[in-house]
This record gives structure tokens, sequence and C-alpha cells, in this order.
């Protein structure tokens, strides 16, 4: 693999599908912050550069720019929405506040360019701005419109620059695919030299040279991230990989089982230290969602440790970082909301000298096909994403094995029911609520907790909207929960989206 295009980042919330788009079309891409200067980008020698969106005005003293001599460099590049104006402000265009913005799907009129080809039917493109560019740079000229934006799309082939004011990344745009396809393909000329398979050699390779015959610890948590990892080094350095499962207790129904069975059967040493009664000691009395977290990210840091130094001095650690993980702890971080942890998110001071992380490049869709590629089973693969405190924050109040075991079971009813759905939603679980209310069973009056129904539809987690299960569904859902759990008095529904709401509860 030896093409790569840059994404230079301006802050768009679409740089992660940008990258993965190009990665999707077989192209190796990055991310990088968009300041990088034209003497590092030709170091790196990319085939081609994407401009990012970004919440700001270029025209404004203090918003973000890119070295100007990028645009002399004779690489190609693709400016999108921020991405586009910053580029035609730099050469000299003008860029200036709408008198209307455009938000959600719009028609685009293309005419017949380099970028669109020979298209000149309207489609629908998502845009999402207020500030337009209101005249080109010398050379360029329009080669799409809408009803309020004259430019929204330019381009000046000679020098291979081309500008969206719309996102061809985002699903919402039709064929938008096809718009950054034919940059890649036609403009940037790329040979499609990116293939999963090289990464998962190149990766082998290099672990079996900086291993040689040591160990390797891992933090398993029988998420995807730290499960292919495992899988990938047990085919690198198999018998020298240790996996340490630190099963707080806090799983889904079976699923601790399911990973000791899946493990137990690989090239590696796997124990499981049953910890649950330890947690549960910690979090007795807790009943406050971030004290819940702290207990359990400090306790599982202990128990590790006390685990690791049972087995004396093992050089290497290995964990599942992926590369959105890098690019996010490199960008501005907002008000924290909630203290996500992974359990298996290690401090930094443990005493190993090296670490591995062979799935640093990767997002975690072509995480999963990785994992596919290592026999993982689909089920492990196409887990939803699971919070490390697991169920223990989502218990409200305090978190009892007795509620445990109930919530378990709701769980597992709710994901019976989901899974048989079509279309199912991004992530759905249950949660036991803290509020009792009065029913009534037999002929007896019952007072006992609600258990609500999160559902959600998402692309990124960052933002959702509570998934429509047909009623029917929520019916049977409901309807088991009651009868099969005798202690669950009501089964409500959160149509809650997040903002306002979080994914989870706690
Ligand atoms: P929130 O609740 O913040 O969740 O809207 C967004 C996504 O993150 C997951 N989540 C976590 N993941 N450690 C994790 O690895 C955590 O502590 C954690 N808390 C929430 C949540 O399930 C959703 O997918």
């Amino acid at each position: 693999m030896s093409e790569i295009v840059l994404v230079l980042d301006f802050g768009g919330q679409y740089k992660e599908l940008i990258a993965r788009t190009v990665r999707g079309l077989s192209v190796y891409s990055e991310i990088k912050p968009g300041y990088l200067s034209a003497d590092e980008i030709k170091q790196i020698g990319p085939i081609g550069i994407i401009l990012t969106g970004g919440p700001d005005s270029v025209y404004l003293p203090d918003s973000p720019k890119c070295d100007p001599d990028i645009f002399t460099l004779g690489i190609p590049i693709l400016g999108i929405c921020y991405g586009m104006q910053l580029m035609c402000y730099m050469l000299g265009g003008e860029v200036s506040h709408g008198i209307t913005g455009e938000y959600g799907r719009v028609a685009v009129t293309p005419v017949p360019s380099v970028l669109f080809g020979s298209r000149n039917t309207d489609f629908p493109a998502l845009m999402s701005h207020r500030d337009i560019v209101s005249r080109l740079p010398d050379g360029f000229h329009a080669t799409a419109s809408t009803a309020a934006c004259p430019i929204a799309a330019c381009e000046h082939a000679a020098k291979k620059l081309y500008g969206t004011q719309f996102h061809p990344e985002s699903a919402h745009t039709d064929d938008g695919r096809e718009i950054i396809r034919r940059f890649l393909y036609d403009i940037c000329g790329v040979s499609c030299d990116y293939k999963l398979d090289d990464y998962i050699d190149t990766q082998i390779a290099a672990i079996r040279r900086r291993v040689g015959d040591k160990q390797v610890l891992l933090a398993l948590s029988g998420g995807v991230d730290s499960s292919v990892a495992a899988a990938l080094l047990s085919k690198a350095v198999p018998d020298q990989l240790i996996c340490i499962f630190v099963d707080h207790g806090f799983m889904r129904l079976n699923e601790g089982d399911e990973i000791e069975r899946i493990f137990t059967k690989r090239r590696l040493r796997f124990i499981r230290v049953h910890a649950a009664e330890r947690f549960l000691a910690k979090l007795k009395g807790v009943v406050n969602p971030e004290a819940k977290r702290k207990i359990i990210g400090e306790e599982f840091i202990r128990v590790f440790e006390e685990e690791s130094a049972k087995l004396g001095d093992i050089p290497f650690l290995a964990q599942g970082t992926i590369y959105p993980d890098i690019v996010e702890s490199g960008g501005a971080h907002g008000a924290v909301i909630k203290s996500h942890h992974n359990v298996g998110g290690l401090p930094e001071n443990l005493s190993f000298s090296e670490l591995i992380e062979p799935l640093a490049g990767l997002f975690k869709d072509e995480v999963r096909v990785m994992g596919r590629k290592l026999g993982l089973p689909s089920a492990l693969v196409n887990r939803q994403p699971f919070p490390g405190p697991g169920l223990a924050i989502r218990i409200m109040g305090e978190v009892t094995e007795e509620k445990l075991e109930t919530l378990r079971w709701a769980d597992a009813i709710l994901r019976d029911e989901v899974s048989k759905l079509r279309y199912k939603p991004q992530q759905y679980f249950a949660v036991l609520t803290d509020t009792y209310s009065v029913g009534v069973k037999g002929d007896g009056r019952t007072y006992d907790p609600v258990v609500a129904i999160r559902a959600v539809s998402t692309s990124d987690f960052m933002t959702c909207e509570y998934a429509e299960i047909p009623h029917k569904v929520l019916r049977r859902i409901s309807s088991r929960i009651t009868n099969e759990l005798p202690s669950v008095s009501r089964v409500v529904y959160d149509i809650t989206s997040k903002p306002p709401a979080t994914v989870e509860w706690e």
C-alpha cells in the first residue's frame, strides 16, 4: 500500500466519514490537522487532498486556515463545505454571509464538468451552511447551483482544484460516493491498492518483528476492539499472548461465558478473573452515576494490576485502540457530559516497556471486517456498543445482584425480540429504573420497579433519534418482560433524542 489521500480537518463533524468513504473505495486515507504545512504534506506525498467542512466562517481572523502553498503543490484538492469556501477565499475569491442558510437535503443543479461528468439533472444533496462563496477566484467556474446558493460547486480543472458546498460524503447526498469516486479515480488517478488483507499481513509481520519470543499481555473486555486485537495477536504470536478478562459481573446474560468459550479455543492463555463480588462490594450504597463510573474504572485497574503482577515481567502491553480514538484524542474537547471509560482503557503509568496497538490505523467497520477475516463469530464482531461499566450504569440507584439479574433477563428478552426485526436500531437495551409503580397481577396488588426500553437510530452516537420500533413488537416486549419477570411492574419506552438526552441513562 503506497497511495494515501489526506483529509485535512477544519473541525467538521464528517471528517471520519470522509476518510472512511475513501477507504471504502480502496484508497488509504488519514486525517490530519488542517494547518499541516505544504512541506509536511510534500513529505507525506499524498495522491489527493480533501479539505473538510467546519463550523467557522473563513473570513473571521481566528478561523482555521490551511497553508496557502498547498494549492500550488499540483496535488488534486477537493474542498467540501468550509473546505470549498476556504480554498476560494485563500485564492482571492469572496465568501460572505448568505441571505438564507441551507440545512438538510436541497436540490442541486449540476452542469457537465470534470467532477460531475455528464450529469445534468438535479439531485438532492446534504447542505449545512449559511456562508456562501459569492465570487470565485480567477480561473474557477461554478459547476452547480441551488435556489439559495449560486455557487454550490466549482472547479479549476487545470490546477486540479475542486469544491462542493454540499457534503458528498453523506448518505443524504444521492450518489455522493460517486462524486468522491470520480475525484479519486478520474482526477487523482488512484490505483486502489488499499486492502485490509494487506493490513493484516503487515501488522502480523510487524508484531512478530517487535515481540520476538517475548510475551504480550492484553486486557480483554469482550468488546469488538479488544477481541479483534486478541485474535490478531494470537495469530501473529501464538502461545505468547496472555489475555486477562476482568469479569466485573456487569455483562449481559451469558456474555462472560461466551467470551470465555470463544477465546479458550484460540492459541493464547486466557485468564478470567471473577471479580463480581468485589465490584458489587465497592458499589454498595453508591447511587451517583459519575461515582459508579469512577469506582468501576478504578477497581478495574486495581484488579488488572494485581493479576498482571502475578504473571511476572511481561514487556508488552497490547490495546485495541482504533483510529477514531486517536483522531478524537488529538482534537479539542468539549464539556464532559459523562466520563466514558473503556474497561480495558488502562492508565499510562503501568510498568510495561512497550505498547502494541495493532488496530490504531483502522476505523470501526474495518475492525469488524478484520474480526470476521480472523474467524471471530459474527455475534461478537457485530456487537452493538456496550459501555465499559456495563449494566451497572443501566440500573438507576444502587446496584445489587438481584437487580442485575432482573435487568439481564429484561435485556435478553428485548434483544431477542429486536433481533427478529428486519431493520435493527443501532443500539437497544433495557434500563432498570428506580421508580416503583403499582400493578395488578392475578388478584394481588404489586409494587415493583419500572423497566425502560431504549432503542436509538444513529450513525455516530453523538446524536440520535429514538428508533420507531413497531408498536406490536413493543407490546410483545412489554408483555414478555412483565410476564416472565415477576419483579417488574411495567415497561415504558424512551422516546427522547440526543440531545437533550444521552443514549445511556447514566
Ligand atoms: P452517551 O450515553 O454518552 O453514549 O450518549 C454514547 C455511546 O457511548 C456508549 N457509552 C460508553 N462506551 N464506555 C464506553 O466504551 C463508557 O463509559 C460509555 N458510556 C456510554 C453508549 O453505549 C453509546 O453507544
